[in-house]
């Protein structure tokens, strides 16, 4: 029997901390909801302490996933700790993650403490943490840059507080796979009470080592890497789930542990946290890319047509390409639907909801006859937008659009139970149309990002439309999908400015004081 190695997906916390990758409550539940599908081990949720919004996410992250550990991050402090066991209360298993800089430079200037005071305080930490759950996490963060006999001195002490968890973070990602596995099985031979616990790595990718310098842990006795999909994360973003885990079950003659996850879901998850966060995943990316699986030069394609194995080293269905399968049509029934949308993560509070949603369903069937798990997935969103955010409706849309004529956009909206017209004119119909609603709405945010996807193939696909606004310092993300990608835009923006029209519950990460 091998070891297993524990998947620990950080997505909605360091992976939030992207620059405009922002998510609101719902969207971080719908995300949890897929990675528990995926069966990761622990869904890091947020960080309860960040801001009110922060700790709500925290809290339905825990009440809503049921068979993966949620976790919560906190500083070494005790209010922090304490808004973490309040926001975990509701999960079914829970673990607090606690940290404190731990290198020189960190201590010196950012903290201003002396490395004893430091150990007092992870101490401390993990005592506290320890009477919420027995599941406790602790970071020496900047790990990677750190004295490594200090780092002994105190992973030992907080192991001996009741860690049970000691992840070894390359903060800046600055170490080399070598180099940074050896790291790892110093610390294990070591650290006297190392038996205790966990080894776990957190690497961030400013190298593009993130990966290779996870690996290079696990050859060396960690036993839980920390990563996010699609590498999401801070700066250059953190190690890749999808490679990660690939990487190990496709070497499982050179890896000595395994993974449990359904890696068949690694490309429904993908998807979803690239059509929320509008990060677009570049088509050659290992795994979950556009072109991570397609042969173009004809010597592949005859010796895959020969035998796969010719040229491939997995299988593209093994991580969810194939499974962009049609699974409804237009005469499929309310039951097939409900039970579908069901598998999916969505539950239908009313009759009514059930209704108006398969009434969308049957609208999207009529314009595209196989609708797709990625079709429903944005039918998702946009009935979970309309519940929630959105008081401003687009009612009708118009364009006219000429070679040798000036685009124009003729759009009706319905804002707060007032129906408002207007036309403007644009360098094309999207253009246009985004004009036409930003006057008639007259708001003053700026258009970060507007990122078009094909979400299924075929030219009757629906395209998936992302915006990003900023407006005072405010990021949003909207989505918006149609089979005709102008109403796709409209709807998107609209989405966004619904948004910015909400009050701001959750400060972004990178916006707090922590
Ligand atoms: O990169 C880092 O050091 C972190 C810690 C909080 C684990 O994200
Ligand atoms: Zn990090």
């Amino acid at each position: 029997m091998k070891d297993k190695l524990i998947i620990f997906d950080t997505t909605l916390r360091d992976g939030e901390q992207s620059p405009g990758a922002s998510m609101t409550r719902d969207e971080k539940v719908r995300i949890g909801k897929a990675l528990e599908r995926m069966k990761v081990d622990v869904i890091e949720a947020g960080f309860p302490a960040a801001s009110i919004g922060d700790f709500e996410a925290v809290q339905a992250v825990a009440n809503a996933v049921k068979d993966s550990t949620v976790c919560g991050l906190a500083r070494a402090l005790d209010k922090d700790i304490d808004r973490a066991g309040e926001a975990l209360k509701g999960a079914e298993s829970s673990r607090i993650h606690t940290f404190i800089a731990t290198s020189p430079i960190h201590m010196q200037v950012k903290l201003k403490m002396e490395p004893e005071q430091v150990i007092e305080y992870a101490v401390r930490a993990v005592k506290r943490a320890r009477q919420y759950t027995d599941n406790v996490e602790f970071s020496p963060e900047d790990a990677g840059r750190s004295e490594e006999g200090f780092l002994c001195r105190i992973l030992e002490a907080v192991i001996e507080a009741g860690a049970t968890t000691l992840n070894i973070p390359d903060t800046v990602g600055y170490s080399v796979p070598e180099q940074f596995g050896a790291t790892i099985a110093n610390l294990i031979q070591r650290i006297p009470n190392s038996d205790k616990a966990i080894f776990s790595v957190h690497c961030h990718n400013d190298l593009g080592l993130a990966v290779a310098n996870s690996l290079s842990a696990v050859m060396n006795g960690a036993r839980q890497v920390e990563c996010t999909i699609n590498g999401l994360g801070e700066r250059a973003g953190n190690a890749s789930l999808e490679e990660v885990v690939m990487a190990v079950r496709t070497r499982q003659d050179f890896f000595p542990c395994t993974t449990e996850l359904d890696t068949k879901e690694i490309l429904t998850c993908s998807k979803l946290v690239s059509s929320i966060t509008g990060f677009p995943v570049q088509p050659n990316k290992a795994i979950v890319g556009a072109n991570a699986f397609a042969h173009e030069s004809g010597i592949h394609q005859d010796g895959v047509l020969k035998n796969p194995e010719t040229y491939e080293i997995m299988k593209a269905e093994d991580v969810g390409w194939s499974a962009n399968r049609m699974v409804l049509g237009k005469h499929s029934g309310r039951n097939a639907f409900k039970s579908r949308m069901t598998e999916l993560g969505h539950h239908f509070n009313s009759e009514e909801e059930l209704n108006d949603t398969f009434f969308r369903f049957k609208q999207l069937a009529d314009k595209k006859h196989e609708i797709f798990d990625e079709d429903l997935q944005a039918l998702i969103s946009e009935v979970n937008s309309d519940a929630e955010e959105d008081h401003i409706k687009l009612i009708a849309l118009k364009v006219c659009s000429e070679t040798g004529e000036v685009p124009s956009s003729t759009v009706t909206l319905r804002v707060h139970d007032q129906e408002l017209k207007g036309i403007s004119e644009g360098s094309g119909a999207v253009d246009a149309s985004l004009k036409a609603i930003k006057s008639l709405i007259g708001s003053d945010a700026t258009l970060e990002l507007y990122s078009v996807n094909s979400i299924t193939n075929g030219t009757d696909a629906q395209g998936e439309v992302t915006v990003r606004l900023e407006q005072a310092g405010r990021i949003v993300n909207g989505q918006g999908a149609d089979t005709d990608i102008v109403i796709a835009s409209a709807k998107a923006y609209i989405n966004a400015l619904s948004k910015l029209q909400t009050p701001e519950q959750r400060k972004h990460p990178q916006k707090g004081n922590v």
